[in-house]
């Protein structure tokens, strides 16, 4: 058994779908945060990712992919239903973004939930060399830092969540409220996106595990847990130098004329669920367009929404809802050969992405709550010339990166309209001064500088002892 000095314990595997043939393997990229943030920083870092081989099925011996090397762990169909779609995902994930859709409570999701993040604590506890570093990634696996514990003394213990952590009156809702807090704890540092969420764990923590201490700190059980703010970012350099290349420069031409040159674009790029906004979006659009202040013939938008966690029931009726909508809008707004709405459900690679975002004049991102959205970031990052406009939910941790995009409050729809408007009528030198401002913000503070802010924090976490 090969053993690594840094394990990261991450539900999926980072790996394409597809193996070659001669077993040659790539970084998959899959749509979503996660994957996308740590890929930029593992790469080149000798490490172990434990996680779920998703549709790879029963393939045992995965190649390393540089020098990172794969453990992975496997579920079946009925773990996945219980674990996957259910307790993560039809419980945790509504419930953790403001139970904007209803969380379901199912008590044999919890017994599956529990066996499998045991299962992934073996699997890290077996790659991890005497005294590695063992980093914790979401939700999925939010007792695996216990479990690790138990089996690995020697460890030291990351955990970070990169979706909002709820407010305590939301939190107390689960049945299993003092096993989730308990097992995340276990950690020697537990990282947030935003600061308010580690305010609501030392209130919940104070009240339920009758443990003490501030927003940095917590003793519980005679042994010190630190916590605290690591909003993640992207490779900025990456999204940079991909914008520049001659295909993607190309491409987001031959997109600008294909969608009627003289047109302004609104974009949004969204994985299809419903905590992004998109109806609240539709309807914002739909009634500009109705009341004639937005004209088909003058503007178009391009809805991206790729495919997300298909099997649960909320996700395929959410999909239903939002093609019907399209359909409608384009039936009473869209003209021959001009539709209102291009909706587009796939995925793309990460150079069309940048052409895509490169084709934008408003970038729209309006997520009901969002742990902290890198699509606002990519935009940001693929817009060299500081042209466009972003408009950004106050519910996205990036908002309070990026105060200069156009905030709005996504929930009010009337709101939503006028900066809509607001944004298509910025005064380039308007949105120049806000684009440079971001662009500021998030190359000091790219994907790297959030790896070695986290990674010198757990390291420093280990020397302190509890306050007596
Ligand atoms: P979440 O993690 O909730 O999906 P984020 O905005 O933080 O939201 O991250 C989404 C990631 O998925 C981004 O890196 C984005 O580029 C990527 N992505 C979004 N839509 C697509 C798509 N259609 N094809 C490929 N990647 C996508
Ligand atoms: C969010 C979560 C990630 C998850 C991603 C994609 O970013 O925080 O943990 O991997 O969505 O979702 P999926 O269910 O496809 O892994």
């Amino acid at each position: 058994m090969r053993r690594s000095s840094l394990v990261v314990v991450a539900n999926r595997l980072p790996l394409d779908d597809n193996v070659a043939p001669d077993g040659a393997c790539e970084w998959r990229r899959s749509p979503g945060g996660l994957a996308g943030a740590l890929h930029a920083i593992l790469e080149q870092t000798p490490a172990t990712w434990v996680g779920w081989a998703g549709d790879l099925g029963q393939a045992r011996d995965l190649p390393d992919i540089g020098t990172l090397r794969l453990r992975p762990v496997w579920l079946s169909e009925e773990e996945q239903r219980g674990y996957y779609e259910g307790f993560a995902n039809s419980t945790l994930w509504p419930l953790y973004h403001d139970a904007v859709e209803q969380p379901v409570f199912d008590r044999g999701w919890w017994e599956t939930y529990r066996a499998v993040n045991r299962r992934f604590a073996e699997a890290a506890a077996e790659v991890a060399e005497p005294g590695a570093t063992v980093w914790v990634q979401d939700y999925h696996l939010q007792l695996v830092p216990q479990l690790i514990r138990e089996l690995r003394p020697d460890v030291r213990i990351g955990f970070f969540l990169h979706v909002p952590f709820p407010p305590p009156e939301l939190f107390m809702q689960l049945p299993r409220r003092v096993e989730l807090l308990r097992g995340m704890l276990g950690a020697d540092l537990v990282g947030f996106q935003r600061p308010q969420a580690a305010h609501n764990v030392a209130q919940l923590a104070a009240k339920l595990l009758d443990a003490h201490g501030a927003d940095d700190a917590i003793t519980l059980d005679g042994r010190l847990v630190r916590t605290g703010a690591f909003p993640v970012s992207i490779d900025v350099a990456e999204m940079r130098s991909l914008s520049a290349r001659p295909y993607v420069v190309n491409q987001a031409r031959q997109l600008r004329h294909d969608l009627g040159a003289h047109k302004r674009v609104l974009l949004s790029v969204d994985r299809l669920d419903y905590t992004k906004g998109i109806e609240h979006r539709l309807t914002a659009y739909s009634e500009l367009l109705r009341d004639g202040r937005v004209k088909v013939r003058d503007a178009v938008m391009v809805q991206v929404a790729v495919p997300s966690r298909e099997r649960v029931e909320s996700y395929r009726g959410l999909r239903d809802r939002i093609e019907r909508e399209v359909g409608r809008i384009n039936g009473e707004y869209g003209r021959v050969g001009e539709p209102a709405i291009h909706y587009l459900n796939q995925p793309f690679d990460r150079a069309d992405l940048a052409a895509l975002y490169q084709t934008a004049d408003v970038m729209v991102v309006t997520p009901l709550r969002d742990g902290m959205n890198l699509v606002a970031k990519e935009f940001v990052a693929a817009r060299p010339d500081d042209s466009g406009a972003l408009v950004l939910s106050e519910f996205a941790g990036a908002a309070a990166e990026m105060e200069d995009a156009f905030l709005v409050n996504p929930h009010d729809v009337d709101g939503l309209k006028e900066t809509l408007l607001q944004a298509l009528a910025a005064a380039p030198e308007d949105l120049a001064t806000r684009m440079k401002a971001m662009r500021a913000h998030i190359t000091s503070n790219d994907i790297h500088a959030w790896a070695r802010a986290y990674l010198s924090a757990l390291e420093d976490s280990k020397a302190l002892r509890p306050v007596s």
